[in-house]
């Protein structure tokens, strides 16, 4: 055993409208019994959040953001501060996910500033990494991640980095429905946690948890868990609807 608690979340992405986020928050209220050996956590759109964190009152669930921006405030019109999201309740917020790399121009350098505010904030990070299908058939899977990895890290110190929760999100399986095998997923994630033993250190190295994302689905979480460096997963589209994210919290490994 590993001494980490799994954590499986719910990415809700750009759906659900406040009302249907509070359903299917409900939904997920009566389907989730397994709360006392595993974290379950969504990750509703900014619209959401406060009527999602009224509704989580009083439940085990815990509530993240997608995305934040790094300054504490100002004028940086459409963006949303940390301490705005800690005010509703956000006990996470998903920092670096490769669709804001990809779309929106997140690098290295603002998805660091980000991780530096939110930790300020004792707001714990889920810092995403991951290679693309053309990364990976280069061969550079291990390279991107390292480099992934010394850039969101710049500058925090070894007890900070020990907060932070990782998600290895290869981005040729993020809603392909091509999930990376087990044996690449883990392969990848001893990859990361080694990087961080020599980086930083073992302790850090071994209570840090990393998460898996990519088309996890109810057929494919218990093999995924049950691999001795994958802590949970990081779940898209099957989030949306609450039997199949209710099966991948009770996932069996
Ligand atoms: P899918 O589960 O839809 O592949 O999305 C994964 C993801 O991006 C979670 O952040």
């Amino acid at each position: 055993m590993s001494g980490r608690m799994p954590l499986m979340a719910g990415n809700w992405k750009m759906y659900f409208t406040v009302g249907e986020a509070v359903a299917l928050l409900e939904e997920l209220k009566g389907g989730i019994s397994r709360f006392d050996d595993r974290e379950v956590v969504v990750a509703p759109p900014f619209t959401a959040l406060s009527a999602v964190a009224s509704a989580l009152a009083g439940s085990p669930i815990r509530l993240a953001a997608q995305n934040c921006h790094w300054e504490s405030q100002g004028a940086y019109t459409g963006e949303i501060a940390p301490a705005m999201l800690k005010d509703l309740g956000c006990r996470y917020v998903i920092v670096g996910h490769s669709e804001r790399r990809q779309y929106f121009g997140e690098t290295d350098g603002s998805i660091n500033r980000k991780m530096v505010a939110l930790l300020a904030l004792e707001i714990v990070p889920i810092l995403c990494v991951g290679e693309t299908l053309e990364q990976r058939q280069a061969g550079e899977t291990l390279r991107i991640l390292a480099d992934q990895l010394t850039g969101a890290f710049e500058g925090l110190k070894d007890e900070e980095v020990g907060r932070v929760v990782l998600a290895y999100e290869p981005v040729w399986a993020i809603g392909t429905g091509h999930t990376a095998t087990p044996e690449q997923a883990q392969e990848a994630h001893a990859f990361i946690r080694d990087r961080l033993a020599d980086r930083f250190n073992n302790e850090v190295a071994n209570g840090i948890r990393i998460l898996y994302g990519g088309s996890v689905k109810p057929e494919n979480v218990d093999t995924l868990m049950a691999q001795p460096d994958i802590d949970g997963a990081l779940v898209g589209g099957a989030s949306l609807k609450s039997a199949s994210f209710v099966r991948i919290v009770d996932f069996v490994g």
